[in-house]
């Protein structure tokens, strides 16, 4: 059975008390996990340890960085690099979120190197994908989506690509309130397999996990999670909320 995961994707919110008490409050809740059913948080840099300590010694649950460099090391003053975050024991790193691309300059090419940086470290990376509005309104959104998966992923081998995980989140539905339908997120998550499929072949595009971004909530998540290639969330505004963001644990099928 594929990985469904939970991911909360912190962003630039909260003091550390903050985060601290939110991670108390959804652990609190005991909510066992399935092997197969994973919570992921995505924090901000100077808050992982204080997240991995929180969370260590439950089973399924564990933390991510929001991006890494894309370079190995150097005189790059301010920036993290994937050996930084394996040597602090960092499983999962967030790459090409929409607001990376968007506000800094994100290339497909730059995240090629990201996505060789963080594996051949050991991180497993989140890929994120998705289009604008204007490229959903003319219709291209799979053309849009393709070329990014091509240009950042497939010079990957078989081995490393198990490793990734991809969340398609369509700009339009970010932080807008504005979800996609569970019929559109099926179809572009379909779109998305099938396109792996036609690089990896069908059984390692069928191992792979597709999450959904975009204005995830606890009253929509159980819906959009129980398409058959929907393979969880990545979630930004509610995963700020214990209450919201454990009962989208909880809607994990
Ligand atoms: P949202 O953000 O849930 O607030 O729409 C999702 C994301 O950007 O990962």
């Amino acid at each position: 059975m594929r990985k469904k995961i939970a991911a909360a994707n912190w962003k630039m919110n909260l003091r550390k008390e903050q985060g601290e008490q939110l991670l108390t409050a959804i652990l609190q809740k005991n909510i066992s996990l399935k092997p197969h059913q994973f919570a992921i948080f995505a924090v901000p840099f100077p808050y992982l340890e204080m997240a991995n300590e929180k969370i260590s010694g439950k089973i399924n649950y564990s933390v991510a960085a929001q991006n890494c460099y894309h370079k190995a090391a150097g005189a790059f003053t301010g920036e993290v690099s994937a050996e930084m975050l394996s040597s602090m024991h960092i499983p999962y790193v967030v790459l090409g979120h929409s607001e990376r691309r968007e506000y800094f300059a994100e290339s497909n090419a730059m995240l090629a190197e990201k996505l060789n940086l963080a594996l051949s470290n050991g991180l497993q990376p989140i890929f994120c994908c998705g289009e604008p509005l204007s490229i959903r309104e003319e219709n291209s959104q799979n053309e849009y989506v393709e070329k990014q998966l091509r240009e950042s992923l497939f010079h990957l081998d078989a081995e490393q690509i198990k490793k990734v995980i991809i969340a398609y989140e369509p700009i339009w539905a970010i932080g807008t309130g504005k979800t996609a339908s569970s019929e559109q997120a099926q179809e572009m998550h379909a779109h998305l397999r099938k396109v792996m499929a036609g690089k990896y072949g069908t059984d390692l595009a069928n191992e792979l996990s597709v999450l959904y971004g975009g204005s995830v909530k606890g009253s929509n998540a159980a819906e959009i999670f129980s398409q058959p290639d929907v393979d969880g969330g990545l979630v930004g505004g509610a995963s700020l909320n214990a209450e919201e963001f454990s009962q989208i644990i909880s809607a994990l099928p």
